[in-house]
């Protein structure tokens, strides 16, 4: 059993939810980017395949101008991580979507060292035309070398898009970017919600970020 928990970005809203590994193994996703942002060749990680972000039929680079870096050094922390598009101006990506519906929408970070541009002081925000998913976030405010974000968000059109807002002068980067259809069933739109302990219906109109996963 797997246990999620799942936070607003609007409201403090916690829901626990249970679901068993078996079933979410046989999904098929209809929607299955899974992007190599910067990278001149596939990544395999975790048994699953990334393409460049410039070999993707279905995805568009618009705005802009953006340069890549990439490392091949050992401290890199997986292959994921090894290769990043640099955006200095605003820019986004633009996902055509098959399946309306929820989706999983995973962006990696890891600030390359020794690149010609200092990305560990960037300042990300990123947005889609509903959501502020990271707001000037910067590596020089946290306690990690690499960051990983997960959000849950329901896409009620043909395409999803991700906004790379630089500010403060500073450039900005992304190393791989996931948006994946979830299997309806595995969010109820009814749950019950820990803070406050009412249950809380709606869930669906939300975009909900994955905090704490996996019971030991
Ligand atoms: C990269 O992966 C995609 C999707 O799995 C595949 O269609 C393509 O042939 C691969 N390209 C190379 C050069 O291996
Ligand atoms: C940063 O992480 C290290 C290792 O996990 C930990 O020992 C340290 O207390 C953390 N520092 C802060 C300010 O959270
Ligand atoms: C903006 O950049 C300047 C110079 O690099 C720095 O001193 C200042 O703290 C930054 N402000 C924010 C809000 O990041
Ligand atoms: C997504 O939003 C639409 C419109 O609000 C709603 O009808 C649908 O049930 C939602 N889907 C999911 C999976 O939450």
């Amino acid at each position: 059993m797997v246990k999620i928990k799942l936070v607003s970005l609007s409201m403090v809203l916690s829901i626990a939810l249970f679901l068993c590994i078996g079933s979410y193994a046989s999904f098929t996703p209809v929607d299955n980017y899974l992007i190599a942002c910067g990278s001149s060749q596939n990544i395999t990680f975790q048994g699953r395949t990334f393409v460049p972000d410039t070999q993707h039929s279905l995805l568009s680079l618009d705005g802009g101008s953006s340069v890549v870096v990439s490392s091949k050094a050992t401290t890199v922390p997986s292959p994921i991580y090894q290769s990043a598009r640099v955006f200095t101006s605003v820019a986004s990506y633009k996902f055509e979507i098959k399946e309306e519906g929820r989706h999983w929408v995973r962006l990696y970070f890891y600030p390359i060292p020794k690149s010609e541009r200092n990305l560990a002081s960037s300042s990300i925000t990123v947005v889609t035309d509903e959501f502020v998913l990271l707001n000037k976030f910067s590596f020089t405010n946290y306690n990690g070398s690499f960051m990983f974000k997960e959000y849950a968000i329901n896409i009620t059109s043909d395409s999803l898009t991700l906004t790379f807002i630089p500010s403060n002068g500073s450039v900005l980067f992304v190393n791989a970017i996931e948006v994946v259809s979830v299997p309806d069933e595995l969010l109820p739109d009814q749950a019950l919600a820990l803070n406050p302990s009412s249950p809380f219906s709606g869930i669906s109109k939300l975009a909900l970020e994955t905090v704490s996963y996996f019971d030991r």
